[in-house]
């Protein structure tokens, strides 16, 4: 079979940028070349792997947890079952980070909450300054990923197993990223169930981390450290008022993502 009559025929069940994402698998960077003129032909193992990744489809597998690779801020992750699938929103609060870390030269970062990685390799591969970037999980099948990807994408970042801060000095990091589980309990169901529920479940009001990072974030930043929070698509007013509450931090920026819902904020400590 070629892969052009592979793709006429299957094309309906994949959106475009899921198919231009598997055939950047397959080594061909263009649909339009495959409609056009690829007689490229398929051997039995390449015809195997790609109704593989149909029939997963249909059953409502994440098309990043067939190919075990999913892109990030234009680095490609492994990705499995024990690890989130990076999401577009959060490379918005990647930039943010980048940004801040080449505005203050801010030198020491942690990644909190780090699954496959994907938020501290990137700052890591694409900040102009010579920071330390560490990566922290619970989860130690997280963390056996996250090393996968430092070796693959040639990163240097540090890891280091922590339940939340635990494994940290106070007074420790310029700044520190969290992309922390936040879905109510209720609401881990569809597609979700794919993805670790310990990488999702924010427990029965979605805020069991949200509260402990914004309780306890400040002891482990510098002076004038930040903190910048991911955070659920309803979450801003109670997390707000959280914020307030707890005073120990300056809200600098609320960020939205590509549907304009509020989905991330940059905190800094006041002292
Ligand atoms: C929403 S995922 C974020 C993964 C990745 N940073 C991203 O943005 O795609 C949350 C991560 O928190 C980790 N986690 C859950 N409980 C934790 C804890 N008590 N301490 C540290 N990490 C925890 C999970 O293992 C999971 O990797």
């Amino acid at each position: 079979m070629k892969l052009k009559d592979w793709y006429s025929k299957n094309k309906k069940c994949f959106s475009l940028s899921e198919l231009n994402f598997i055939f950047k698998n397959f080594g061909i960077d263009s649909l339009v070349y495959l409609d056009k003129s690829s007689n490229q032909i398929l051997d039995k193992s390449k015809i195997k792997k790609l109704n593989k990744i149909k029939e997963d489809k249909s059953r409502g597998l994440p098309l990043a947890l067939s190919l075990n690779k999913e892109d990030f801020f234009g680095f490609t992750f492994k990705v499995s079952r024990d690890t989130l699938i990076p999401r577009p929103e959060t490379e918005l609060l990647a930039e943010a980070a980048c940004k801040l870390i080449n505005q203050n030269n801010l030198g020491k970062v942690l990644d909190l909450c780090s699954g496959c990685g994907n938020i501290g390799i990137s700052l890591d591969k694409i900040t102009e300054v010579d920071s330390r970037i560490y990566l922290s999980d619970l989860s130690l099948k997280s963390l056996i990923t996250a090393k996968e990807n430092t070796i693959n994408l040639g990163s240097k970042v540090k890891i280091i197993a922590s339940d939340l801060f635990s494994g940290f000095k106070f007074d420790n990091f310029d700044l520190i990223i969290t992309n922390p589980p936040y879905v109510k309990s209720e609401n881990i169901k569809g597609s979700l169930v794919y993805e670790p529920r310990a990488a999702l479940d924010g427990g029965k009001d979605g805020f069991k981390f949200l509260r402990k990072i914004v309780e306890d974030g400040h002891r482990y930043l510098k002076q004038k450290g930040y903190l910048i929070i991911e955070f659920g698509y309803n979450q801003k007013k109670p997390l707000q008022k959280l914020i307030q509450l707890n005073n120990h931090y300056k809200i600098i920026e609320w960020i939205k993502d590509y549907g304009k819902n509020w989905r991330g904020v940059i905190l800094q400590k006041r002292r």
